[in-house]
């Protein structure tokens, strides 16, 4: 099947533009486009929904704390294509600009940002792209996360389609940093003080031994022996899930019979 969405060809699409022809045109077959990532974004969010949702239903720790997620806006793509030379074709956009759908997990320790990718990743119809380990390989100016490029079926009225979307993982450390140090970049543009940048490596310097340290209390803790604990307080948000005492009289009852 042709991966590509019906007739889609940008290129003809902004001749179309040009020639003052049919916008109405252009944006329909730009949403088909952008719609399938959005599917793909949705099919990622819930595969890690899921597996949030289990761990605190079922486990004593959740190694998810938070998972959002965005599609990138046209005139990002638009900025991207022009950075990157990126030919005006749907295809060519699909192929050089891999992050149109993103997903960000953040897990409390390094350890868990593996333990999600390992769970994710593994699963039959998620097919792994590539990986960058800025973790273990932090860029020079210190960012740190995990990144995996997926591709999963989204299944449309006219077949499956493969569809990419790009996880990053990271602990809250490595997060707070780099949305500081977006934060900076945003506000400086490209001309970031040395004094602030030599800051920022610096800080990254300190999540990264924070992380060692909460690592290590983490799996002190793991190992220490303790009472059970009531897990009711999670369970209440879905009080479906919890058999309650009249349920289990009446299972046991009807044992007796
Ligand atoms: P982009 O063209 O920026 O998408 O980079 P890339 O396609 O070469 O991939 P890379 O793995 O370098 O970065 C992918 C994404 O990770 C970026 O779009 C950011 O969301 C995030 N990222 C990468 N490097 C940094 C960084 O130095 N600081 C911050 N705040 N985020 C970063
Ligand atoms: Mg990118």
């Amino acid at each position: 099947m042709d991966d590509t969405p019906r007739g889609l060809d940008l290129g003809r699409l902004i001749e179309q533009v040009d020639q003052g022809g049919d916008l109405h045109q252009v944006r329909q077959d730009f949403t088909r486009f952008m719609m399938r990532y959005r599917f793909g974004m949705d099919e990622v969010v819930t595969k890690l929904s899921i597996l949030r949702d289990e761990y605190a239903h079922l486990h004593e720790e959740n190694p998810i704390e938070n998972i959002s997620s965005r599609l990138k806006r046209p005139e990002s793509i638009v900025e991207k294509m022009s950075r990157k030379g990126t030919e005006p074709s749907f295809a060519s956009i699909e192929k050089t600009i891999t992050d149109i759908a993103g997903v960000r997990v953040t897990c409390s320790f390094v350890s868990d940002v593996r333990q999600v990718f390992d769970q994710l990743c593994g699963q039959a119809d998620v097919t792994v792209v590539d990986v960058r380990d800025y973790i273990e390989n932090p860029k020079p100016n210190g960012y740190r996360s995990l990144h995996a490029l997926v591709e999963v079926p989204v299944f449309l009225t006219d077949g499956p389609a493969p569809v990419l979307v790009e996880v990053q993982m990271r602990t809250i450390a490595m997060d707070f940093w780099a949305s500081t140090e977006h934060k900076i970049f945003y506000k400086y543009r490209d001309a970031v003080p040395q004094s602030l940048l030599d800051g920022l490596k610096e800080a990254a310097g300190t999540a990264a031994v924070l992380d060692a340290r909460m690592e290590e209390l983490h799996t002190k803790m793991r190992t220490a022996s303790v009472l059970p604990r009531e897990i009711e307080d999670e369970l209440r948000c879905d009080e479906a899930l919890v058999p309650d005492e009249t349920f289990l009289r009446r299972l046991h009852q009807m044992g007796d019979v």
